[in-house]
């Protein structure tokens, strides 16, 4: 396993990582003892980096991790995140107020397990909310008492990457990236290796889409809860199997979609960290082979070229 300084908070973290947002059943039905071998899979292979969210499964994936990790804490460095209401009558909402991060981050802190959060992450804040003094003062507060160790945001736009970068107090981005969707690498990758902000890559498989394994009719088993069946709704379902296919070159003996996928986000200089979910061990030890997996100069510059001339269009 490759190890990489995560900006200025200074943790050695994997190169590849583990995303739990499946744990909780977000990619259809999840099975407990599935969650388990992925995550003993990660330990076991030097993947120290677990990102999780008290909005996975409203808690579940947090509590599943806390049990997960009892005498073993400190293998890996823990993140999640606050912001997302999933119960009572705001669920689906953003609250940022700082009692409400105060309080969450407490009922985080318990359902893991732990006494302190490595990295603690603003789950989805927009431009204002990231702009705003308070809830930084309240993060800085927290990492006083010791309950976290660092603070970021996890973001959706070029426009709160920047906000974040040049507002100055968050430690790290985590931001989506991947072959159908590089547009992090335009602006804000440059800008937060400049301010030596940690880069965390999410969604970098694109939600299972590029493993290369879907098909058109997988989009009937797409409802609920499954994150799927509001990405990939109607025709854009369609069109992106279709660009996935013109990424299969990328594909070889020996080294699979997945693993190109995962070695084209972290070949970037910007980024510490690309976070993959990983449904079970089988899964995560297909992603941490990844970090041996090296594309030619050629394949990276037709991929770019796919992104920019023809995917982004
Ligand atoms: N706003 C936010 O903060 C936010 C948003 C999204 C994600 N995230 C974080 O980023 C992490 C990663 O994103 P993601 O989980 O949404 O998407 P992803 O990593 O692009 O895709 C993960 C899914 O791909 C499939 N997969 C993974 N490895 C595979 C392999 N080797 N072979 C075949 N299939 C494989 C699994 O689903 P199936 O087995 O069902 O195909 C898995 O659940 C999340 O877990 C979460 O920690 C954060």
């Amino acid at each position: 396993m490759e190890y990489r300084t995560l900006g200025r908070t200074g943790l050695r973290v994997s190169v590849i990582g583990l995303g739990t947002m499946v744990h909780a059943g977000h990619f259809g039905p999840m099975k407990d003892e599935e969650s388990l071998s992925a995550i003993d899979a990660a330990l076991e292979l030097g993947v120290n980096f677990i990102d999780t969210s008290d909005a996975y499964g409203a808690g579940y994936s947090e509590t599943l991790l806390g049990k997960a990790l009892k005498g073993r804490r400190d293998k890996v460095i823990l993140a999640t995140k606050g912001g997302n209401v999933m119960v009572g009558p705001n669920r689906g909402k953003r609250n940022f107020a700082v009692d409400y991060i105060g309080r969450v981050m407490e009922e985080s802190l318990k359902r893991l397990q732990t006494d302190t959060i490595d990295l603690y992450q603003l789950h989805n804040p927009n431009v204002d909310v990231i702009r705003s003094g308070e809830i930084w003062e309240l993060l800085e507060r927290r990492k006083k008492e010791g309950k976290i160790r660092h603070y970021g945001v996890s973001i959706n736009t070029t426009e709160e990457g920047v906000a974040a970068i040049e507002g100055g107090r968050s430690d790290t981005i985590q931001i989506e990236y991947n072959l159908l969707d590089q547009e992090a690498a335009e602006e804000v990758f440059p800008l937060a290796r400049k301010a030596n902000i940690g880069v965390i890559v999410r969604v970098p498989l694109r939600r299972s889409l590029l493993t290369g394994k879907l098909k058109p009719e997988d989009q009937q088993q797409f409802h609920g809860e499954d994150v799927r069946a509001r990405n990939f709704a109607g025709e854009v379902f369609k069109r992106e199997l279709a660009k996935v296919e013109r990424l299969r070159f990328l594909e070889k003996p020996g080294r699979s979609l997945a693993q190109a996928a995962l070695a084209f986000c972290a070949v970037h200089p910007a980024v510490s960290i690309v976070i993959a979910g990983a449904r079970d061990g089988r899964q995560m030890r297909e992603n941490a082979a990844a970090a041996d997996v090296r594309l030619s100069a050629d394949e990276l510059q037709r991929a770019k070229e796919l992104w920019r001339n023809e995917f982004n269009a």
